[in-house]
């Protein structure tokens, strides 16, 4: 750990800020939480009491005048990411930025050029690239475990934030423009694809809305009716990428539950399973056709050369963003590949509609 130690604030006190950010900033880095800033008082309060943080904030931009802090962590729902996250950065300070970091390709360019304009390091989750798992299987990809890539599969997706996640605060925005199935669970299985196989050259897609109406089903909100037919809750997208692959993500609201592996990487020469639960640091499943050596099965795979970092929690970004600062180095969650699976979603719904397939222009 660095000798320094890091002050951060916290945009965004919601659900995902008090199940992953908060109570993980000082074991994940030697840092400390100074401010936690949210347009709903109480919920900016109570992450003060319930964490010891001495200054809380309903307004980013008071934030930034008044507060002494390094790293901002924006947490907010997803339409507010843009204008968040340009406050901050024009503040000169450095930023992890919540899925998807801006709404457009554009504004995101903007948001990367003017961290690079005042110097400050840029991180944008999700955090799939420092996965373990994946990890591990990239390295047994590299030394030819499963021999000759052929393609890559990824079921990413849940019964809707909704469904399964206690939350204190509405979750009616996921259902509304800016925000939905795609931006929200998507962005992992393009995130998770693009990492193992690198950029994607052309995509299509097809599209439904499979629950025109949700129930909120715990937290404060119980009860409540949410008209959700405006945007497509169910994807299953198609990618050929730029090594000539292929790949296939099936995701969404609408799976309940599911017994599939999260991810499935075929060679010539075997296959790689990773299952979902990737915060247990699981070590992927391999099997094996090499019957030179008398093997065709699941077999245990081992780490060859170095064993990669596991995972403590998902504030595990601020440990990339500070190793960057430090190193002087890029990050591994870089706002470049963000940008690559970001124009992917904004393509996807012209994919959807003409049912053709879409060039990409960006890569990382
Ligand atoms: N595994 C994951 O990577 C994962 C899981 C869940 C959520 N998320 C992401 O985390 C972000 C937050 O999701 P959540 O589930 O915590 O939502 P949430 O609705 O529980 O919390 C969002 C909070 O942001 C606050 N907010 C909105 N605009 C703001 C602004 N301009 N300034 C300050 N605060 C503002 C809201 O009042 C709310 O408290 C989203 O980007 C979501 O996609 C990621």
């Amino acid at each position: 750990m660095s000798a320094k130690k890091w002050k951060v604030a916290v945009v965004g006190c919601g659900t995902f800020a008090n199940d992953q950010y908060f109570p993980n900033i000082a074991k994940e880095a030697n840092a400390v939480c100074v401010a936690a800033c949210d347009i709903v008082p109480e919920r900016a309060q109570s992450a003060c009491e319930k964490y010891g943080i001495p200054e809380w904030y309903t307004s980013v931009y008071e934030m930034l005048e008044k507060c002494d802090f390094d790293i901002a962590i924006d947490a907010t729902s997803i339409q507010a990411h843009h204008e968040v996250n340009m406050a901050i950065l024009g503040a000169g300070k450095h930023l992890i930025s919540q899925k998807p970091a801006a709404p457009t390709v554009e504004l995101l360019t903007e948001q990367i050029e003017l961290a690079k304009n005042k110097g400050v390091k840029f991180v944008c989750v999700p955090i799939h690239p420092m996965r373990f798992d994946l990890a591990v299987a990239k390295q047994m990809i590299a030394d030819g475990a499963i021999g000759e890539l052929s393609y890559i599969k990824c079921n990413v997706a849940h019964g809707g934030p909704n469904y399964f996640q206690y939350r204190d605060a509405d979750p009616t925005w996921f259902f509304e423009d800016g925000a939905g199935a795609l931006v929200d669970m998507g962005v992992h299985g393009i995130q998770i694809v693009t990492h193992m196989f690198g950029p994607a050259k052309k995509i299509s897609c097809l599209a439904a809305v499979t629950t025109p109406e949700r129930t909120v089903r715990s937290g404060k909100f119980d009860g409540k009716k949410i008209k959700a037919d405006k945007i497509p809750d169910q994807y299953f997208i198609n990618i050929t990428f730029a090594n000539g692959k292929i790949g296939f993500i099936d995701t969404g609201f609408s799976q309940k539950a599911s017994k599939q592996p999260q991810l499935e990487i075929y060679g010539s020469e075997g296959t790689i399973s990773l299952t979902s639960g990737y915060m247990q640091n699981p070590m992927p499943s391999v099997y094996m056709d090499a019957p030179e050596r008398g093997i065709r099965g699941w077999v245990e795979p081992m780490t060859w050369t170095s064993i990669p970092k596991k995972l403590i929690s998902q504030c595990c970004c601020l440990r990339d963003i500070i190793e960057a600062i430090e190193g002087e180095c890029d990050p591994m969650l870089t706002p470049e590949h963000a940008r690559h699976v970001l124009e992917i979603m904004c393509k996807i719904p012209e994919a959807v509609k003409t049912g053709a397939t879409v060039e990409l222009e960006t890569t990382f």
